[in-house]
């Protein structure tokens, strides 16, 4: 197993391309699901998670080439991939498949909607929560499907197809919206989706919905309204860029001290994270190329800051604020709403020195002086880059374990913070 060593204490200073958004390559793959032409993704990150839906996405009988490099493009330019479904050779998602990357359950939605019949295993738990899919289930059910589980499974079927219905969720989901929208699109008549998730996200699935033929209003706001259409096609479609990287970056950068522009990233997609790293201290200015992010000399401010959905702060950077919070000048607190269990990554963040305490969702965060390098090793994907963002401010060595949660969800991260001048380098083996 790959681990990564870190040398504390360099100044990031030059440039990072920000690659294609994960949380939006996925759905849209699954998306390709509902057409026998051929969708067409530029800008797909080159992830663990992307290689793992390929295999998934196979395993229905979905073909997927993936483009050369084109003369000019760099290592860093997204890849390009052709996705057919022309013939569906199975509508069933194992569960073998399913528990190591639970969005590979959405796949029920186009499966549904298109064939009139799947069964896909139960994502089960992972290591931020109990993440239930009640809600999903609930969805396709106003739409017409009977529900079954059966050994593990949701079966669903909808024989004559699904029909357009009033969708109401009780709590905002990712997840949700995007199956509700899918499944919706092909559905005979109009939905409307209420309480929507407003992630970014959801609207650039809808964008390449709509490419597609689908007739989707609404989507980045509360309410979605779709009118159902018998068949979609094929389309191309750029992927937006991915916030979360950015942010993760950004605060890199604010640990770190120095001055580095996050090209292609996109500031109106983190606003919330962004005026939070505004309070810390850290410079943060839009530019033509992105983002130039900046904190030199001075330290950093504690921040009060609580997760929400979309447009709020995001939970996918709690982890990495809170460990920009462990070097701040006084007390911070996090209050994580959004995962029941998403503070993994505390206890590996005391190992190198922080101080920081939890009582039920809040964490209290009072800044050291010092971070002392160590062996770490994390349970996700965003608890581990973390523990990285960490270890650039800690003194001596850190060694983050299961690299493999990194590779998930971050391109050639040891190369792009190598680039600005952070001593990191991957250990194979
Ligand atoms: N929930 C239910 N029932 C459901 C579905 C969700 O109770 O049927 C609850 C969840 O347990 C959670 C809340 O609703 O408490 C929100 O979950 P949501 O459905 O929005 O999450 P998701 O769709 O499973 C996506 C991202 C996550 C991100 C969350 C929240 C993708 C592939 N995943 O997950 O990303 O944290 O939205 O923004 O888009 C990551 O990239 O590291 C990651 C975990």
């Amino acid at each position: 197993m790959d681990r990564i060593r870190i040398t504390g204490g360099k100044r990031l200073n030059g440039s990072i391309p920000i690659a294609g958004a994960k949380n939006a390559t996925l759905p849209l793959m699954i998306a390709s699901l509902l057409t026998d032409q051929t969708l067409v993704l530029d800008n797909v990150p080159r992830l663990a998670d992307v290689g793992l839906l390929q295999r998934i996405l196979g395993n229905h009988g979905v073909d997927i080439m993936v483009s050369g490099k084109r003369p000019g493009e760099t290592q860093y330019d997204g890849q390009t991939l052709h996705i057919s479904a022309a013939n569906i050779v199975d509508t069933t998602a194992p569960y073998e498949l399913v528990s190591r990357m639970r969005a590979s359950f959405w796949v029920i939605a186009p499966l549904l909607a298109r064939m009139g019949e799947a069964r896909v295993s139960m994502p089960g738990g992972c290591a931020i929560g109990t993440r239930p899919v009640d809600l999903l289930i609930m969805a396709l059910d106003n739409l017409g499907a009977e529900i079954e589980i059966d050994r593990g499974y949701v079966v669903a079927r909808a024989r004559n197809g699904l029909k357009g219905g009033k969708i109401s969720f009780p709590k905002v989901t990712v997840g949700g919206t995007h199956t509700a929208v899918m499944a919706a699109s092909i559905a005979s008549g109009t939905t409307v989706i209420e309480n929507a998730a407003r992630e970014p996200e959801i609207g650039d699935v809808a964008d390449c919905l709509n490419k597609m033929g689908a007739r989707i209003s609404g989507a980045g706001s509360s309410r979605i309204v779709i009118e159902g259409v018998s068949k979609l096609g094929g389309a191309r479609h750029r992927v937006l860029p991915d916030r979360i990287e950015t942010g993760t970056y950004a605060m890199a950068v604010a640990m770190a001290g120095g001055e580095v522009v996050l090209e292609n990233a996109r500031p109106e997609l983190l606003q919330a994270a962004f005026d939070v790293l505004g309070q810390a201290g850290v410079e943060i200015t839009p530019t033509n190329a992105g983002v130039r992010v900046a904190r030199n000399g001075a330290g950093l401010a504690p921040v009060q800051v609580t997760t929400s959905p979309f447009p709020g702060f995001p939970t996918d950077l709690q982890a990495q604020l809170m460990a920009l919070m462990t070097r701040a000048k006084g007390i911070s607190h996090i209050t994580e709403t959004i995962f029941e269990n998403r503070f993994m990554h505390v206890q590996e963040l005391v190992r190198l020195g922080a101080r920081i305490t939890l009582n039920g969702e809040r964490a209290t965060i009072e800044g050291v002086e010092t971070l002392k390098g160590a062996p770490v090793m994390a349970t996700d994907l965003r608890a581990s880059v973390s523990l990285v963002i960490a270890a650039l401010a800690a003194e001596g060595e850190t060694i983050v374990n299961r690299v493999y949660h990194l590779d998930r969800g971050f391109e050639r991260l040891e190369d792009k913070l190598a680039g600005c001048g952070a001593a990191i380098e991957r250990l194979s083996g």
